[in-house]
């Protein structure tokens, strides 16, 4: 299976060995049998294993030049440059070569990897200093290392002798990387010059006798993830930020964050008192609360929401709050929402004493706010405690009490997705295994929920949790596909298990679910099953109905893992998990991972494993650039048919400055034609990230950005929407010729047709992604057919581009604009 998907890759690289590679060889081949070659790291970790070679011993050339190439990279540690590479030695095995390297300064880690080649590399290995003598290798004693130049800069490694071929086969590499880089380096910005002379291009059409395949029914959805805001402060309606007074200051480094944050406690000037206290709370999961005790003065509680809290004149919001008031008189408090300026509501509400209890209040408001705030007043000689303070829109995304914001749940509706994966994303499998995503805290009542931290650096009440996913996905008639932790955490956790970065340098960051506890952890993955799909009369499925839905979710799909490392310790959880999923409900279709790139150790020991259980379907993420794109649209052609399928589950097009433009888009669109083509073997796909509140943005570029007030539809969001609205059941195949033999000219225009056979419309999409006009003589849809239009089109670069939805008389030979895409779909 590994054969089938890189022969590619390996067919360009003998075509760019020979185009290439034989002045570099010749000089090696003719003149020696061995060469040397260094091998070394940069001073304070800041690389990977970088190379150089020499034919005498005192000229030397690095590998990759003027770009470095680091062979394997430190994958210990947490994101980019905290994964660190420190006295790398490398030996030589029966096989091949080992790697050992430490992970920190510290110098308390060490790491070994082994390779064949010094290419392909096996996954990595950890263990504190104290038993790294299992490996059978240390990292360098530096005082051995010895010193060479590389273009007049001074470098400290090991040098050793290796045979002429060896260091042929490493200049191939070098050479085939090189060729990559350059064609993931294409740009639109060089588009004059790739263009230049030519003044129009077209495309002629011919169906050919292939016959039509069929199209995945589910090849687009969405993925949301609680990233950038996009759960609390988000697409769940929840006005008021930290209403359980649950912040706390281990979810991140933020000044003022805790229990307190975006709530103001009147400082009062007697001898009234304002605190947070955990004694006696509503729900042991929900353990802080507000304590506010006035005497001569009322006392005001408020809220700023996020950012300020947006209020709509004529709205009605639904509040309520708990209280637990000592004594034995009633109290009446007063609630408001208002600014500075104005007040937009005000009411009255008698409290009773004793336990813990809940008020609901209907607030209507008059007048249009966006920094609103709540306001509770105490009033004077009063003690009490408050929790689980919350403010909704009544209108919510289908009017849902808990429910989701309206505009942002429409906007995602209107992308017709056929399946939604939830909850993330690092999300899901967590920042350590104590932040892995657990289920269960995330359903039933709200004050009963577990937050957790947010590895994205904020905190997640959980309110908009498995339920409310489920809901989210019925409502708008996708399919769930949850995804699950495989028994490990993030690859790039930077805390442990204990959550303590001080035993993280010694433990490893994708550490495991402990061999004792994963009886327990896969009991509660069967448990998910049975609450979306239990009877009711099962344990999990009574709790699906007391939660407001008897009706099963109908759940067929289950993600297990994120785009992990593919180690032992991940292996093995996997395994264990798939077997017993499997065994138990052989109708669920379980999604694999492997890794978060196209290709390299994950990506090919996610392959392994697939291939060895028969996995239907496998879960990759590449966030690439145009570049990459618009030279890999064969990426599927040639994987393997009839296999393990593809769940592209995560993807993007990547430029400088993480913009999203007409050059992110149209890379995209023309890629996605292919992965119509191929959808026998791609059968889901998901753009990432879904959603980002402005100024609140950890990763770009997203498909939506959001404040209080408004979303921003991006060009992605436009090329999703094209695609998933326009949709067949079998895809027609056709021979293009393409007027011109420039092949990077060819492959920047694309034509893919599908029909649907339930409605006989025919569906045509073409993207041009050139500086020239394109025609399109194509002989599916004929001249002056009604036809649904949908057109998007800009400059190359273009963040605004004119996006229009039009019907009208079309067909024939179409005729689109430079930078533009176009679906037509006749009508029946
Ligand atoms: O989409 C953002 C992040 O990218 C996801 O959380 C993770 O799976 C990937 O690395």
């Amino acid at each position: 299976m590994t054969l089938n998907r890189t022969i590619r890759y390996a067919a360009a690289a003998t075509l760019a060995a020979a185009a290439i590679i034989p002045q570099a060889t010749a000089a090696v081949t003719n003149t020696v049998d061995s060469a040397y070659l260094f091998t070394y790291a940069l001073p304070e970790g800041k690389s990977g294993l970088r190379l150089a070679w020499s034919l005498d011993g005192t000229e030397w050339k690095g590998i990759g030049d003027p770009k470095p190439i680091d062979v394997v990279k430190s994958d210990f540690g947490s994101w980019g440059s905290h994964k660190k590479m420190f006295d790398p030695h490398l030996t030589r095995t029966a096989n091949g070569w080992m790697l050992s390297w430490y992970v920190s300064d510290k110098r308390e880690t060490v790491a070994v990897a082994t390779s064949p080649d010094l290419v392909k590399w096996s996954p990595q290995r950890y263990a504190p200093v104290g038993k790294a003598s299992q490996f059978g290798t240390s990292p360098a004693n530096t005082a051995n290392y010895n010193a060479i130049t590389i273009d007049g800069k001074e470098y400290a490694g090991e040098t050793r002798k290796v045979g002429k071929d060896f260091l042929e086969s490493l200049l191939r590499h070098e050479s085939e990387q090189k060729r990559k880089t350059a064609e993931e380096d294409e740009r639109v910005t060089q588009d004059p010059e790739r263009f230049a002379g030519i003044t129009g291009l077209n495309i002629t059409a011919r169906r050919n006798d292939k016959p039509a395949l069929p199209v995945s029914p589910n090849l687009f959805g969405i993925f949301f993830e609680d990233i950038n805001y996009s759960a609390d402060g988000g697409l769940y309606a929840e006005l008021i930020q930290n209403r359980d007074f649950e912040y706390s200051p281990s979810d991140c480094g933020k000044e003022g964050w805790g229990p307190t944050y975006a709530w103001t406690l009147s400082s009062p000037k007697d001898n009234s008192t304002i605190d947070i206290q955990t004694s006696d709370p509503i729900h042991p999961n929900n353990s802080h609360y507000v304590k506010i005790h006035s005497e001569k003065a009322p006392q005001t509680l408020s809220n700023t929401g996020f950012d300020g809290i947006s209020l709509k004149q004529g709205e009605d919001y639904n509040l309520s709050f708990y209280v637990r008031l000592d004594g034995n008189k009633k109290r009446r408090f007063t609630v408001s929402l208002g600014n500075d300026d104005a007040i937009a509501e005000k009411v009255a509400v008698n409290v009773k004493p004793g336990e813990w209890h809940k008020i609901d209040l209907r607030l209507h408001c008059n007048r249009d706010m966006t920094d609103g705030r709540l306001n509770i007043e105490i009033p004077a000689n009063t003690s009490c405690a408050l929790d689980m303070i919350s403010l909704f829109p009544a209108d919510t995304y289908k009017n849902r009490r808990n429910g989701l914001r309206r505009d942002l749940a429409e906007a995602l509706d209107s992308l017709h997705p056929r399946f939604v994966r939830f909850p993330g994303g690092c999300v899901a499998h967590g920042d350590g295994i104590d932040n892995i995503y657990d289920w269960k805290g995330s359903i039933g009542p709200l004050e009963s929920r577990r937050p957790l931290r947010n590895l994205w650096g904020y905190h997640q009440t959980r309110g908009l949790g498995y339920h409310e996913y489920f809901e989210f996905c019925e409502d708008m008639g996708a399919t769930p596909l949850p995804v699950l932790a495989a028994g490990v955490p993030c690859q790039n956790s930077g805390r442990a298990w204990c959550g303590s970065h001080d035993e993280h340098t010694t433990l490893g960051q994708q550490d495991g679910i402990p061999e004792e506890m994963m009886d327990q952890y896969i009991q509660d993955i069967l448990d998910l099953i049975e609450y979306a799909n239990g009877p009711v009369t099962s344990e999990w499925g009574a709790k699906r109905a007391a939660n407001g839905h008897p009706e099963p979710f109908n759940l067929k799909y289950l993600g297990i893992g994120n785009e992990d490392m593919i180690t032992e310790v991940f292996e093995t959880r996997f395994r264990q998990i798939y077997d017993a999923v499997t065994k138990a409900h052989p109708e669920i279709i379980v999604v694999g991972t492997v890794g978060p790139f196209y290709e390299g150790t994950d990506y090919d020991e996610g392959w392994r494993i697939a291939d060895e259980l028969n996995i239907p379907i496998v879960d990759e993420h590449y966030y690439v650039s145009p570049g990459w794109l618009i030279n890999n649209r064969d990426y599927y052609d040639n994987y393997r048919r009839g296999a393990t399928k593809v769940y592209l589950g995560e993807y993007a097009s990547h430029v400088p400055g993480r913009k999203n433009n007409m050059e992110t888009a149209l890379s995209i669109a023309l890629y996605l034609t292919d992965v119509e083509r191929n959808s026998d073997v791609v059968e889901m796909t998901s753009f990432a990230p879904l959603l980002a509140k402005k100024n609140h943005t950890q990763w770009r570029p997203d498909m939506i950005y959001f404040d209080n007030e408004s979303l921003t539809l991006t060009p992605d969001y436009y090329v999703q929407q094209i695609f998933s609205c326009n949709q067949g059941d079998r895809y027609i195949p056709l021979d293009l010729e393409i007027s011109s033999d420039k092949e990077d000219v060819k492959r920047r225009v694309a034509l893919s047709a599908m029909e649907d056979t339930k409605t006989g419309a025919i569906i045509v999409k073409a993207v041009n992604m050139t500086p020239v006009n394109l025609t399109v003589d194509q002989p599916l849809i004929p001249a002056d057919s009604e036809c649904e239009l949908y057109i998007l089109s800009g400059e190359r670069e273009d963040e605004n581009p004119v996006y229009q939805k039009e019907t009208r008389r079309a067909g024939g030979i179409l005729h689109l604009a430079p930078y533009s895409m176009i679906v037509l779909k006749s009508k029946i």
